[in-house]
This record gives C-alpha cells, sequence and structure tokens, in this order.
C-alpha cells in the first residue's frame, strides 16, 4: 500500500459524499481497521470522550462536522430559534472532553460562522455550517504540513554521515489525531515526501500508558509509512535517552498557556525533564489553534481526569489490580514552559519568552 493509499484509509474524521460524518474507531485499532458513521448527538459525543476520535485538532474537526450535521436536523422556522438550539448544541458538545483547547476553538469558530450568515435563510445557514467545518478540516491538512516543514529543517540539520537521526515521541500526534499529517510526526512525514528514506529515521515510541495511543497508534502509523519504528514502556524513556539514541524529541499539545506551558498526554512532562538532564532538545509540535492566550499558565488549563477501570482494566475487562482499590488517572499534564527547546507552529517555531514570540506571530 503506498502511503497515499494509508493515509486515506486511517483518515480520522471525514464527510462522505452522502453526508454522513465518518471516523476510524480508533478503540479497535490496530487490530481493526473498522470506519463508523455517526448519525446522533449522543453518539458524537460518545465518540468523542470515548477516544473513538481523540487528539486535539481531530476532536475540533469532528466537533465541527458533528455541530454542522446536527444543526441540519434542527426544525426552526427562524434565525432566533434556529441560534437557540445550535448554542444547546455547542454546549453539550464542549461538555465531552476538558483540555483540549481545539474542541471550543473549533466549536466558536461555528458559532462565529452561524452569526456571519444570520441574515440568510435557515438553508442557507445549515450550507454555511458545513461549509466551516470542511475549511477547519482542510485548513487542519495545511497547518500539519507547515509545522512538519519546520521540524523537518531540525531533522535535516540533524543528519550526518549516513546516521540514522534518534527520534523519540508519546502518545499519538500523528494521523490519526489530526486531519492528515499529525503534528509531531508531520517533520517525518514531511521528511519522507522530501527524499529521506524511513531508514534515515528511527522513531521510538512511548507506548503511553494506560490507552496506548503510542503503541497502538503511533507505532502502527509510523511503521505503516515505512519509517524505522520501536516501541518501548514508558518508564523506558530515560535509559534510552541516556544510550545516546535520541537525538530529538517532537510531541503534541493539547493546550498551552500564553507563557508556553504544554499540556500533553500524561507522561511527556517526565519526559521533558529527562530531556533536559541529557541535554536532549524538546520540540512541542502546536497548531496556533492549540495556544489559549486566554490561559495565563498551567494553573488556567483544566486536566481531564478519567475512569480508573481505564487502568485496573483497560478495555479488555480483565482486572489487573486489586478490586476497590483507588486509582489516580490524570489524562494529561503540563510541561513546564523552562523544559521546552521550542513550539514548532505552522507560523513559526517559538522559543522563550513565549507570550512574546505569540505575540510576534499575530496571537
Ligand atoms: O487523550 P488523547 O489520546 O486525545 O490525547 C492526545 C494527545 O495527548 C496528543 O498528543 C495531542 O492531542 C496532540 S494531537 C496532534
Amino acid at each position: 500500500m503506498g502511503i497515499e493509499e494509508f493515509f486515506d484509509n486511517i483518515i480520522s474524521v471525514k464527510l462522505t459524499e452522502g453526508g454522513e460524518l465518518n471516523i476510524i474507531d480508533q478503540t479497535l485499532l490496530p487490530g481493526e481497521i473498522k470506519r463508523i458513521n455517526l448519525n446522533t448527538k449522543e453518539e458524537i459525543w460518545e465518540a468523542i470522550k470515548k477516544l473513538r476520535v481523540r487528539g486535539a485538532p481531530a476532536i475540533g474537526v469532528c466537533a465541527a462536522y458533528g455541530i454542522a450535521k446536527t444543526a441540519s436536523q434542527i426544525e426552526a422556522g427562524n434565525y432566533a430559534d434556529f441560534e437557540k438550539e445550535f448554542l444547546e448544541l455547542k454546549e453539550y458538545f464542549a461538555s465531552s472532553r476538558p483540555t483540549a483547547v481545539n474542541l471550543f476553538w473549533a466549536l466558536n469558530r461555528m458559532e462565529d460562522a452561524l452569526k456571519a450568515n444570520k441574515e440568510k435563510s435557515i438553508d442557507e445557514i445549515k450550507d454555511a455550517l458545513f461549509k466551516e467545518a470542511e475549511d477547519i478540516r482542510n485548513e487542519d491538512v495545511e497547518i500539519s504540513r507547515g509545522i512538519g516543514a519546520l521540524g523537518f529543517k531540525l531533522l535535516k540539520k540533524l543528519k550526518r554521515n549516513g546516521k540514522e537521526i534518534g527520534i523519540m515521541t508519546h502518545c499519538n500526534a500523528g494521523t490519526l489525531a489530526t486531519a492528515k499529517y499529525g503534528t509531531a510526526t508531520a517533520p517525518m512525514y514531511m521528511a519522507l515526501e522530501n527524499g529521506f528514506s524511513g531508514d534515515d529515521m528511527h522513531v521510538y515510541c512511548d507506548e503511553t500508558r494506560p490507552l496506548l495511543q503510542g503503541a497502538r497508534l503511533t507505532a502502527f502509523e509510523l511503521s505503516n509509512a515505512g519509517i524505522k519504528t520501536t516501541l518501548q514502556c514508558d518508564n523506558m524513556a530515560s535509559i534510552l535517552m541516556k544510550s545516546g539514541k535520541i537525538d530529538i524529541i517532537f510531541v503534541g499539545c493539547d493546550r498551552v498557556a500564553r507563557n508556553g506551558d504544554a499540556a500533553n498526554k500524561i507522561g511527556t512532562s517526565g519526559l521533558a525533564i529527562i530531556a533536559k538532564h541529557y541535554g536532549i532538545p524538546f520540540y512541542v509540535c502546536a497548531p496556533t489553534s492549540t495556544i489559549d492566550m486566554k490561559a495565563e499558565s498551567d494553573k488556567d488549563i483544566p486536566i481531564e481526569i478519567r475512569d480508573g477501570e481505564e487502568i485496573t482494566e483497560m478495555w479488555y475487562k480483565e482486572r489487573m489490580a486489586p478490586e476497590n482499590i483507588g486509582v489516580y488517572n490524570p489524562a494529561f499534564d503540563v510541561t513546564d514552559h523552562s523544559l521546552i527547546t521550542g513550539i514548532i507552529t505552522e507560523k513559526g517555531i517559538c522559543k522563550y519568552p513565549f507570550d512574546k514570540a505569540f505575540k510576534e506571530l499575530g496571537l
């Protein structure tokens, strides 16, 4: 299978020609590639909550299509009634997951599109909402390419004397988490498109407990794309970094505060601390839509706490811990800005002081 065909097969969210909101069910990967249609607002909410669709940009795209699709079913005779039901839908989708700011960003953009078209007929408004969702999706593809191009420049500087470049990543900030190229994986996909072979790079994927996005999703994606890929448990990252095998780290993120503090999948901040110790550059890859200028620092980033059963039983319903044990299961942590070498956005690489760098990008 060529890389384009592979990307098409695993596209995270799309609207079919028949108007169906269609996702790949990521909870079944890598064992089963199954695409499902989401028809009702409850199905869309559940798909986001249960991580059938996940990763900050993909959640945003799914919510945008989701609100366009469910708003198209509103039977209102006038704008005021339509807007009321639209805002109820918006609030409902916004309650699905708290950390990834892209969800709220995309829903706000959909509300802006609604209001910009308020003088039009209800049918025209419904069309405009679909168009806005489509724009959000298409822009995300270009954004990933922008991040990838800047990350690829960093990789090129590291390629020397035929030695493979050791790259570490955490969770899945790949194709499955976005509209196409991913964020943390975009430098590698851009490298493949620009003359690197899959063996020029060696990506070490943290398995990412408890839900194994690194093992199930990133290792699956990258190895299928022909990139040399190795999987390790999260607690093996330190020995790998000490061994000298890791030249650079790319991770995605769910929300960046104004001071550069960056929330990403639980375990990311530990990697950054170890990377600092060993002097390994640590880059956060983030579309500008992930930068929340309203959040001053980590204290303004809500951390999702998920069901303890994800740790005690995962999804297999086979108990791996004593009954009635207390469980702490935060889905994200925040990497302190002082540990981050740079934040790669589609518009440029931001360095400390991050608030100044973000303002220079026009945020
Ligand atoms: O809980 P998840 O799987 O949605 O967490 C995803 C991550 O932490 C990703 O790294 C992040 O959303 C960036 S995706 C480009």
